[in-house]
Parts: structure tokens; C-alpha cells; sequence
């Protein structure tokens, strides 16, 4: 393969074997929707925002930064390894993330700008944007998202104010030498460094907090509960869950950031906790909106129920029109150098979205075959086109189905069947 460059935002990338982003995805890139006015999404940032601005106040002024503008361009060391997130960690595949080229990708949560922000001396702060990741293509998913991450971290003096008896580490760790010490998190109630009734007292704030704002969002009555979870830049770790349309949907990750990053990040003598959420969840719970793609409408018909609207308005979207859906299945036979096990669905995922766009609304693997006798595979599809807009007519779905089976057979070998 010849050395070529790759534009993403404003600037010329190299190329090589890890280069998967494609022309389709670099185009979301400049949208911003959790910044325009009238977008659902950028409503409830805002209200999240004043949800923080409330909470966290000095003398009337926010003590909080809030980042909102980050570009989405990031190095893996961003992503991951600032994080602690293992060389062979299943996330940093690529067929999980967008990779400009093998150091540079499209940020896969907001995360990615924990560390510098810690380390350009900042305590607390939110991140707001645009993440990008590789995925399956239905009415709930979409390549691009947006989340809120925020990082609050706390002093000793601050921490315990009220009892200057208690330290934020354990005696044996030294915070002057920090790194003479190994930190484990093998216990499941906090990381070694850390006293327990340091960690407590996060983990209480914490989980206040965070209810503190569903509460907000849903009202006082919603239900909700906490699931253990894991991530390797915080312990102990959690996910909330609300019962939303008779199901526990799952709306953030947070945790207590580990002491090595911060550690790393020139903060020695701190505790902070983390949390990233989804917006697009959120919005969607909040607004009845039921389809993702929704959010990327620049129809009038979408918009204006969104427009001029107090930021805690109670908004119910009412669909302009239901429009049907036209479904397609195409199958194809896999070249000799395929199984049904090692194809990349996301990869042909990315080609049907290159090439339908928009109207794309759901693909999923209906069946794989192995043929009994010529041992080759087969693989069928079944595409669901829908407008958001207006109706699609048949020879219009023909024409793009058409051209996903051409571009197939070029990008993978396979034959059509
Ligand atoms: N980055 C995590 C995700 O995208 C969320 C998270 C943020 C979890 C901060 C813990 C702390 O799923």
C-alpha cells in the first residue's frame, strides 16, 4: 500500500495498516449537536451543567470548569494507556474503534481527556462531546455519540473538614514518594493506597451526587440501582441503573480514579472521583425520542419541538409522520481466505453506513451457512431502509442495495448469491 495522508478536522494524518476511519464518519465530526440550541441533546447538557453550577459553589462562583469543545482527534495515549487500559484490551480493537492511523483515533469516550486536564492543574471539571465506536446499526445505536464526564477531586483538608484526624492515605503510603509504592485493587472495597474512610466518604458523595441528578432529570420517584462494575482507570467501580419502560437501563460508569493517574498526572496529595454518561440515552428517555438517528435531523419538523424551549420545559416528541420501512436481505458467499467466525461484521456494518447513509436504520446478521458438500460460507443480512423524512420508494432502496452489493464484493471478495 502506498503512503498516503488522511484530512480529519483540519489536519493531514499518515496512513498505515490501523487506518479504518472512512469518509462518512470524518463528516460528523464538525456537527456539535450537544452545542446547538435547539438539538435535545444540547438540552440536556444544560442541564446537567446547571445541575453542577447548583451543587458546587464558592462564594456564589462555580468551582468547576467545564469542556465543552475538545477536539475528537486523540492518541491512543489519550484513549488508553493514560487510562491503564491493557495492551490487549478488547476496546482497543479495531473493529471497535476508529483509528485514523496505529497512534492517532477518534476518542472512544470522553475520558481521553481526564489526564491532561488533571495534569494542566485542574481539579474539577466536566467534559462534554462527540465519541466514536465501532458498532452494530439499530434504533438505539450510532457510531457517534455524545457524553458528560466529569472528574470532582478533593484535598484532605477538604475531605475532611470536620475531622482533621483522618487521612486520604493509608500510613504506609507515602504521597512525597509515590511511586516507591505498589497500589492493588485486589480489594473489591478500595485501592490499597487509599483509607477506607476516604474511599467511603467518594463513594457516598459520589453516589449522591449522581442520584442527585437522575432525581433531577426523571423526577423524585424514579427507581434506580447500583451494579458493581469495572473499568481500569477507576476502583472501586460502579454503573447506575433507572427503571425506565420496564427495564433497567443502564445511563453511566464512575468510579474512584485510580491513584496512579493521578499520581501521574502530577496530583500526589488528592482523591477524585469520576463518572462518564451518555446524553443520547438520556435524551431519548427524557423526550420519548425513539430513534437515535433523530438526533442528526436538520428538519424543521424535529427541531422546532426542541426550539426556544426552557431548558427544563417538559418536552413529549410527537412524530411528525411515520414513514415505512422497506427491507432488503442480501447474501453473499465469503471468499476461501473467510470463515462465518473471522468475517468483521462491523466492517461491513461501516460499508452499508459509507454507502446508505441516513436511511440505513437496522442490519443484522440473519444467518450463516456452511455449504455441505463445497464447505464454503455464506453469510445473509437483512437490511431495514427507513427516511426519517419521507417516504422511500422501492426503486430508490433498490438502487442503494444495489450499490451495497458491489461495493461488497470489492471491499471483501465475496460473491453475491
Ligand atoms: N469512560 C467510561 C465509558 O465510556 C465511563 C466512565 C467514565 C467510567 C469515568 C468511570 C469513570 O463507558
Amino acid at each position: 500500500k502506498s503512503l498516503s495522508v488522511l484530512r480529519v478536522g483540519e489536519k493531514d494524518y499518515p496512513t498505515d495498516d490501523y487506518t479504518n476511519v472512512t469518509p462518512k464518519i470524518i463528516s460528523y465530526l464538525n456537527r456539535n449537536l450537544h452545542l446547538k440550541k435547539d438539538n435535545p441533546l444540547s438540552l440536556v447538557r444544560q442541564r446537567i451543567v446547571n445541575y453542577f453550577y447548583k451543587s458546587f459553589t464558592n462564594r456564589g462562583n462555580p468551582s468547576f470548569s467545564v469542556y465543552d469543545n475538545l477536539p475528537p482527534v486523540v492518541t491512543t495515549k489519550q484513549n488508553f494507556d493514560d487510562l491503564l487500559i491493557p495492551e490487549d484490551h478488547p476496546s482497543r480493537t479495531k473493529s471497535d474503534c476508529y483509528y485514523v492511523n496505529r497512534s492517532v483515533l477518534l476518542r472512544a469516550h470522553m475520558t481521553a481527556h481526564q489526564t491532561e486536564l488533571l495534569r494542566s492543574g485542574l481539579d474539577n471539571f466536566l467534559m462534554i462531546g462527540d465519541v466514536y465506536r465501532r458498532d452494530e446499526i439499530d434504533s438505539t445505536h450510532f457510531p457517534v455519540f455524545h457524553q458528560v464526564d466529569a472528574v470532582r477531586s478533593q484535598l484532605r483538608e477538604q475531605l475532611f473538614e470536620n475531622h482533621p484526624d483522618l487521612n486520604i492515605f493509608e500510613p504506609i503510603y507515602d504521597p512525597n514518594n509515590p511511586n516507591a509504592f505498589t497500589n492493588s485493587i485486589s480489594d473489591p472495597a478500595k485501592q490499597s493506597c487509599h483509607t477506607l474512610e476516604a474511599s467511603k466518604m467518594m463513594e457516598t458523595q459520589l453516589k449522591n451526587h449522581l442520584i442527585g441528578l437522575v432525581k433531577v432529570l426523571f423526577g423524585e420517584s424514579i427507581q434506580y440501582r447500583w451494579v458493581e462494575a469495572y473499568f481500569p482507570f477507576t476502583h472501586p467501580s460502579w454503573e447506575l441503573e433507572i427503571y425506565y419502560e420496564n427495564n433497567w437501563m443502564e445511563v453511566l460508569g464512575c468510579g474512584i480514579v485510580r491513584n496512579e493517574i493521578m499520581v501521574n498526572a502530577g496530583s500526589n496529595n488528592s482523591i477524585a472521583y469520576a463518572f462518564g454518561l451518555g446524553l443520547e440515552r438520556l435524551a431519548m428517555a427524557l423526550y420519548k425520542i425513539p430513534d437515535i438517528r433523530l438526533m442528526w435531523s436538520t428538519d424543521s419538523g424535529f427541531l422546532s419541538q426542541f426550539q426556544n424551549k426552557d431548558v427544563d420545559a417538559k418536552i413529549t416528541y410527537k412524530p411528525v409522520s411515520v414513514y415505512p420501512q422497506c427491507k432488503n436481505d442480501l447474501s453473499f458467499w465469503l471468499p476461501p481466505t473467510l470463515t462465518v467466525e473471522t468475517f468483521m461484521n462491523n466492517d461491513f456494518y461501516d460499508l452499508v453506513r459509507d454507502i446508505g447513509g441516513d436511511v440505513i436504520e437496522q442490519v443484522t446478521l440473519k444467518d450463516k451457512f456452511v455449504h455441505p458438500k463445497t464447505k464454503k460460507h455464506s453469510l445473509c443480512y437483512s437490511i431495514v431502509y427507513r427516511h426519517l423524512e419521507r417516504t422511500l420508494t422501492q426503486a430508490e432502496v433498490n438502487k442503494i442495495h444495489k450499490e451495497i452489493e458491489i461495493a461488497a464484493t470489492n471491499a471483501f471478495n465475496v460473491v453475491i448469491r
